[in-house]
Formats: C-alpha cells, structure tokens, sequence
C-alpha cells in the first residue's frame, strides 16, 4: 500500500489529503501537524477550518484511510510521499523583511524528514514558496541523506478558499514540476498516478521544477493584478458617474479576458495574493529586474489605496468625524463561506475607522471574537506562524463589540459597512435594519451585494464600490 504523509494540517494540506483519501481508496493518508490543538480539531466533529463539504469528505475517509496525528516523525517515516505544506510567512525582520519568504518552517520540516527517513522518497512541496526553494531543500536533504535517495516535486496547490472541495475535485489543473532526470520523471509519474485516479491526464501538468513554483506566483499575481485592474477602474467609475459592474460585463465579454474575476471590491484579501506577489518583488529585484518589480508593487498599492479610499469615503461622508460613532461591520472574513481571516481587507478598514475612533459592532457568520481581536491587535505579518507560536495579542480593544446577529450589530448604528460578500447579507430586512438606526442612515457596500435602488427608497444614503454617486456623497468628496 502507498503511504503519503503531509506535514502542516492547514487550509491546504487538510483538504487536499482529505480528497486524495476519498479518491484513493487503496493509498493510506496521514495528516500531521506540530499544533496539538488543531489535530484535536481535526479528529472531532469541529474541524479547525470552515470549508463547505469538506465535513463530509473527511467523515468518510477518516480512520478508514485517512488519519489526523501530531506523531510527525512515525508518519513521515513510514511515507512513499511526503507532502510538505507548512507556514511560509512573509521575513519581518533581516535580509528581504517585508517581502522575501521565511523558510524557517520548510527547514526545519526538511530537516526533520532527512534525520527520521529510512527508505527513499519523493518529497513534494504544497505551500507557495519562492522560485529555487526546491533547490535548497534538495541541498538540505541530499546533504543529509545517509545513502537515501529524495525526489523534490514541486506540486502547487490551487485550491481557492470556499470553493475548496470543488477546486478539489474538478481542478482546472494539476501541476507538477520536478527534475529532468530519469528518477525526476519517475518521481513526476508516481505523483501522476494519484491524481489520475480522478483528474483527467490532460488536466496534469508536468514541468520542470523551477517553472512549477513560478507558475504559482505567477497565477496569484495575474489573479490579482485583475482585481486591482477592476479596483481601479472602479475609482474612476465613481469620478465619472460609470457603473464598474456594467464595465467589468462589457470589458469580461470579450472571450480573450473573460467574465470571472472581475468583481470591484474593497480590496482583495486572503494568505496568497499579498504574500506570493511580495515575494514576486523580492525574486525580481533579487534578480536585477527593479522594472519588473514595480509592475508588480503597484497591484498591492492599488489594493492598500482601495481600503484607504473606503475608509475616507465613510469618515468624510459622515461630516469627516466618526468619533464615538456606531459603525457596523457586516462581514469580517476575506471572502464568503470561510472562516478565514488572513489579510482580510476588513482588518486595514477597521483599523483606519478606529484610528479615526469609531466603535465598531462586528458581526460575521463564521469568525468569533477571539479571532477579530486577536486580528486587529496582530502586527503585519504576524498571523502567518503555526498558531502556538504567535505572539500574545495585547488586551482586546474596547471598542470593538462582536455581536451573532446582523440586527445586533446594526442597532443605534450611524453606519453599516458591508466587508464580506456572504449571501445573507443579500436578504436582510433593511427597512428594519434602517428603523433603528441613527439618522442619517449610511450603507456603504465593499462588495455590491445590496440593492442600492432599494436601499435608497427605504432612506439610506448608499455608498457602493464604483458605482455613480449619492448626491451627499458628491458634496463632501473623500480625499483618498
Ligand atoms: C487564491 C487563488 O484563487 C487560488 O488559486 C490560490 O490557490 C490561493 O489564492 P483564495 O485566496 O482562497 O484563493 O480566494 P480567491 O477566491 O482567489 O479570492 C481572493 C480575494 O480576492 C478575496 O478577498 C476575494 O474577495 C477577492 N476577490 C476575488 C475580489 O475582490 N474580486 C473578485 O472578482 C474575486
Ligand atoms: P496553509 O494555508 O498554507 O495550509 P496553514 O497556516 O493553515 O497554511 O497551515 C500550516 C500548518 O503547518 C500549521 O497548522 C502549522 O502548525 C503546521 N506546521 C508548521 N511547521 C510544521 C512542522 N515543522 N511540522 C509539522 N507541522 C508544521
């Protein structure tokens, strides 16, 4: 029986085992992970991460074929395959902080695999690093093999959070990159031979390893350069009394850029696009490319711009004071149907509302108020290490408030910022939602899913993401 192992049980390595389990019966999965807390999860009816049928998967395959345990060495050793998808956060401090990846995890994994390993392997890298990280593992582990043989693959994961088991089981494609070397391309067909269980072989990828990890920078980097692309359009949109989303259908009508991706929005969050495109510009400028590197800077400036003009959009709008005001935040997670909060752009908009001292009431659906405060407290970058080792938040903030309930959060409110995209937002009684709110009553949509039409009848003043603008809002235009 094939033996896999993925070291790091986190939104990658989770569901993606839990599919190879379902679809390879005969191939025993073993997930494990440093943090006791999160294998525990994973053994129990509440999964650490929220993820729409991933219950399911896992509740079949669980204890059949697939396996959660903090037994990191026994599995490993014991692996045909080991997958590594562990924390990859951006350097705080040293050579290339603020852009260039901290490996410290992958070695130490590297490390580890190469001390416990009897028996050969192929060693496959799952989270995103940087273009030649490959090259270093291969070192760390040749270096260190006692007569072994390791295969490095590089096998980026696409999954989109939300979508995940979907993403899972229908990917558009599957890529895997490693050596030219006649045990390279063995290591590439045995990879193969898993997802061939249910993937169509056209749909497999095979590339040298280099362009493999690049490819995966590169596909976050061009997914977020279309949202930047739409977010800037949509600052123009409001200058100019266009409607972004009229827009993005006639521009995504053409068949050579298509319809997808295109959703002006507050800005984009979630733990690739910033991380992989920072690392971008570390390997450009690491390479003599600065030209190329400030192409790339400026999506992540364009999307830092778009969660400051929404900001100024409210405290402007709201006679340039949100001072002891109620704003409620509806929507707090990067995107619908997850409860992940990694770079969620609600995070940089309710920072800049209580720099401006608003009180903040908070609902979302899926994330709780040791996560919000833990997130507003958090320095940059902090959120990306294995959860018992991040730092200690400092006491929560007072003026922030964590409701369960969209009514809760909006009562008394002077205004309602929309954060994330979740459905329920779509249907709730704003007559009522307006009723009991100060008067004037602002909606301000991050990510046009209300009726603005609706709401205007009702008495609202709407701001909505590149749309034309409310009168009141063209008399007291925001400063961005
Ligand atoms: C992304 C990539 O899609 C995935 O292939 C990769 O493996 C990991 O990174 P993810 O971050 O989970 O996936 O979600 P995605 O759906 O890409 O959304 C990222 C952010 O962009 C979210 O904050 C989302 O709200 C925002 N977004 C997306 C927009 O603002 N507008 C859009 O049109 C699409
Ligand atoms: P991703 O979104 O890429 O899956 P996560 O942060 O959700 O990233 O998951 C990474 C996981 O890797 C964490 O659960 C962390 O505890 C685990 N991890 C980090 N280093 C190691 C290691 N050396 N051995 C085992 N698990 C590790």
């Amino acid at each position: 029986m094939v033996k896999i192992c993925c070291i790091g049980a986190g939104y990658v390595g989770g569901p993606t085992m839990a599919v190879i389990a379902l679809k390879c019966p005969e191939i025993e999965v073993a997930v494990v992970d440093i943090s006791v807390s999160r294998i525990t999860a994973w053994n129990s009816d509440a999964l650490p991460i929220y993820e729409p049928g991933l219950d399911e998967v896992v509740k079949k395959c669980r204890g059949k074929n697939l396996f959660f345990s903090t037994d990191v060495e026994k599995h490993v050793s014991e692996a045909d395959i080991v997958f590594v998808s562990v924390n990859t956060p951006t350097k705080t401090q040293g050579l290339g902080a603020g852009k260039a990846a901290d490996l410290t995890y992958w070695e130490s994994a590297a490390r580890m695999i190469a001390d416990v390993s009897k028996s050969n392997k192929i060693v496959v890298e799952k989270s995103t690093v940087p273009v030649k990280t490959a090259e270093a593992i291969e070192k760390i582990l040749t270096h260190n093999s006692k007569g072994i043989d390791f295969q490095i693959l590089s096998n980026p994961e696409f999954l989109a959070e939300g979508t995940a088991i979907q993403d899972l089981f229908n990917p558009d494609r599957v890529l895997i990159g490693g050596r030219e070397t006649p045990e390279g391309q063995k290591a590439i067909a045995a990879l193969r031979d898993v997802y061939a269980h249910w993937v169509p072989v056209d749909r497999i990828i095979c590339s040298n390893l280099w362009s493999a990890e690049l490819s995966k920078l590169a596909a976050n980097a061009f997914l977020a350069q279309r949202i930047s692309s739409v977010n800037a359009m949509s600052a123009l949109c409001e200058a100019t009394g266009a409607d972004v989303s009229q827009v993005a259908h006639a521009v995504g009508k053409d068949t050579r850029i298509g319809p997808k991706f295109l959703n002006a929005s507050v800005g984009f969050g979630g733990s690739c696009f910033q991380k992989d495109i920072l690392n971008l510009v570390y390997i450009c400028e690491c390479n003599g490319l600065p030209e190329v590197a400030n192409y790339w800077k400026q999506v992540i400036k364009i999307n830092d711009y778009q969660k400051t003009r929404f900001v100024n959009w409210i405290v402007s709008s709201m006679f340039n004071t949100v001072s002891g005001k109620k704003i409620a935040i509806l929507g707090f997670a990067f995107k619908k149907d997850t409860g992940d909060t990694r770079e969620t752009p609600a995070i940089d908009v309710c920072k800049g509302l209580l720099g401006d001292k608003a009180l903040l009431s908070i609902y979302d659906p899926q994330v709780n108020e040791e996560q919000i405060q833990r997130d507003l407290a958090m320095k940059k970058f902090d959120w990306d290490h294995p959860v018992h080792l991040q730092p200690m938040s400092p006491t929560s903030i007072k003026q922030v408030n964590v409701v369960w309930d969209a009514y809760a959060a909006t009562k008394d409110a002077h205004g309602v910022c929309i954060l994330t995209e979740w459905d329920e937002f779509k249907t709730l009684d704003y007559q009522r939602i307006y009723d009991n709110m100060r008067k004037p009553a602002f909606i301000f949509d991050g990510r046009n899913v209300v009726d603005e039409a609706k709401l205007r009848a009702i008495g609202f003043i709407v701001y909505s993401i590149g749309k034309p603008l409310d009168q009141w809002l063209k008399d007291m235009p925001a400063v961005a």
